[in-house]
Formats: structure tokens, sequence, C-alpha cells
């Protein structure tokens, strides 16, 4: 662990924490600490012995957006060629389960990025919003999509168009953030939920990431057959016959990830 990274890795047994670590700019999301968060992303969901990943922020912020010094004096074109944004989608494209221990800011590319993971906890002092109406942009991350989702398109109507900030607790109330703790406590809540689903088999964790991402992200029809298929593709692993046969002999299942 390097302490000039941009984003810093520790693996604790199947959880990878990774934390955005440019406290001084906020963890404001450069190119290159995108560029460092995918790459630690994408090596962590090809390494079989890591089930979980949380993602962090070192400081009083989990991020406060994409960098804006790096990009005001963005020509269309700059933005469109570097793939600046674009290439955001390659967190949301990541398999394994993404937990965000949302720790003070989540704003814009911040909030962004949280709704990109599957599972948000906040502490009590997080602060939520796309406040990219004040600069004279919107949001390009998802944030009209996914906050519209999980707020309901008037209160994210609302937020987006005046660029006002939520708190923990009603994030919490409109189901954007699953659990609210106190800040020290934080990473110990995320690191249960993710030992809880570490011990699940992988394969069906993955498959019902892909499901449930399917009700978010396209039409019901196409979330059902999705699902169905998944349903299907697991009794070909050797992880439901274990997982069923530990049911009926009332032990604990070894799951083995075949
Ligand atoms: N980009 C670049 N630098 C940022 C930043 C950002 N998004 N957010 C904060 N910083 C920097 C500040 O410039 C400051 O740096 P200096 O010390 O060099 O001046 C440092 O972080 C600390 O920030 P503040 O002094 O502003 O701290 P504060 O406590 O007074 O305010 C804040 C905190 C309300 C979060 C404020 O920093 C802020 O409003 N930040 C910008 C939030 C924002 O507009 N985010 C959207 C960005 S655009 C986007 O994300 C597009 C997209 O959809 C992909």
């Amino acid at each position: 662990m390097s302490e000039e990274s941009l984003v810093l890795s520790t693996i604790e047994g199947p959880i990878a924490i990774l934390t955005l670590n440019r406290p001084q700019a906020l963890n404001a999301l450069s190119p290159a600490l995108i560029d460092d968060l995918i790459r630690h992303l994408e090596a962590c969901d090809a390494d079989d012995t890591i089930r979980v990943i949380i993602i962090t922020g070192a400081g009083r912020a989990f991020a406060a957006g994409a960098d804006i010094k790096a990009m005001a004096n963005a020509t269309p074109i700059d933005m469109l060629t570097s793939g600046m944004i674009a290439r955001w989608a390659r967190i949301a494209a990541v398999r394994k389960p993404v937990i965000a221990a949302v720790n003070g800011y989540a704003l814009g590319g911040g909030c962004e990025l949280a709704m990109m993971c599957d599972i948000i906890i906040a502490s009590e002092n997080a602060q939520f919003g796309q406040p990219e109406i004040n600069l004279g942009i919107i949001p390009g991350a998802g944030g009209t999509q996914r906050l519209t989702r999980a707020l309901g398109p008037y209160r994210a109507m609302e937020l987006i168009l005046t660029g006002a900030t939520i708190s923990a607790q009603e994030a919490l109330a409109h189901g954007l953030v699953c659990r609210v703790c106190p800040p020290e406590s934080l990473l110990d809540e995320a690191r249960r939920i993710a030992q809880t689903i570490a011990t699940k088999s992988p394969l069906a964790v993955q498959l019902a990431k892909e499901a449930v991402r399917m009700a978010a992200e396209t039409t019901v029809r196409e979330g059902l057959a999705i699902e169905l298929r998944n349903f299907y593709l697991l009794f070909a692993s050797a992880d439901q016959k274990e997982g069923m046969q530990a049911f009926i002999e009332k032990r604990a299942p070894n799951f083995s990830g075949r």
C-alpha cells in the first residue's frame, strides 16, 4: 500500500477495501484517480480470492465530484475523445458486489460513483447531491437516471435543478442508503455486510447482482428473462447441489465457487 497512490488498496481475506486518496481535493475524481480505481476494481474482479469490494474515501469526503479543475477549459470534443466520463461505465460493469461506504460528501460524480455500487451505507455526516447545475452543467455519469430511480422523479428533479444536498438520514428514508452509522463504525459495518456476502456462493452472488441490476436498468420483461436464465444456470453449479444438500442435512454449506 503506497501512501502516494490515488487509490489505496487493503485486502482483508475475501474483502478488498479501496480508499479514494486525494483528501486535499476532497477526493475529486480526476482522470488519473478514476483510472487507478478502474485498475484496482478490475484486478479485484479477476482475483478469485476476493468476493466483495468496499469503496470509501480518505478524509472528510467520499468524493466531491468529477475534478472541476481538470475539465474547466475542456471542449465537448475534449470530453468526448478523452473518454473522461465515458470510461466510468467500467466501474458499473464490475461483476462482484461493490459496497460504497460513504464517509462524507458524495456530490456530483461522487454521488454517481456511490450509485454505481450495489449497496450504499453512510456515516451520519454524509451528504448526497448532484450540484452540477451550480456549474452550468448537468450530471454526466448516470445521476439523472440512477438518482431518479432511487428517489423518485420529483425529489430527484428538485435536487438536480436546485443543486441542494440531502443528509444521510434522508437518503436512508428514500432507500438510497441502507444503513447510517457513526463515522467511526462505518467501515466495520461495511465489513460486516461484506463478510456475510462472502460466505455465499460467489456464482449465485454474481448472477443475483446481474439480475437485480436489470430491475433498475431495463424493463420488467427483460429483467424477468435474465433472472430466469440466471436461476436455471445456477442448477449447473456444484454450489447449488452443495447448498441444497447442506440444508437437507442440517449443516452449513461449503461453497466452492464452482
Ligand atoms: N473538483 C476539483 N476540486 C475540488 C472539488 C471538485 N469537484 N471539490 C472540492 N475540490 C477542492 C477545492 O477546490 C479545494 O481545493 P483548494 O484547497 O486547492 O482550494 C479543496 O478541494 C477543498 O474544498 P473546499 O475548500 O471547497 O471545501 P469546503 O468544505 O469549503 O466545501 C464542498 C466543500 C461543498 C464539497 C465544495 O468543495 C464543493 O462545492 N465542491 C464541488 C462540488 C461539485 O460541484 N461537484 C460536482 C462536480 S462536476 C461533476 O461531478 C460532473 C459529473 O457528473 C461527472
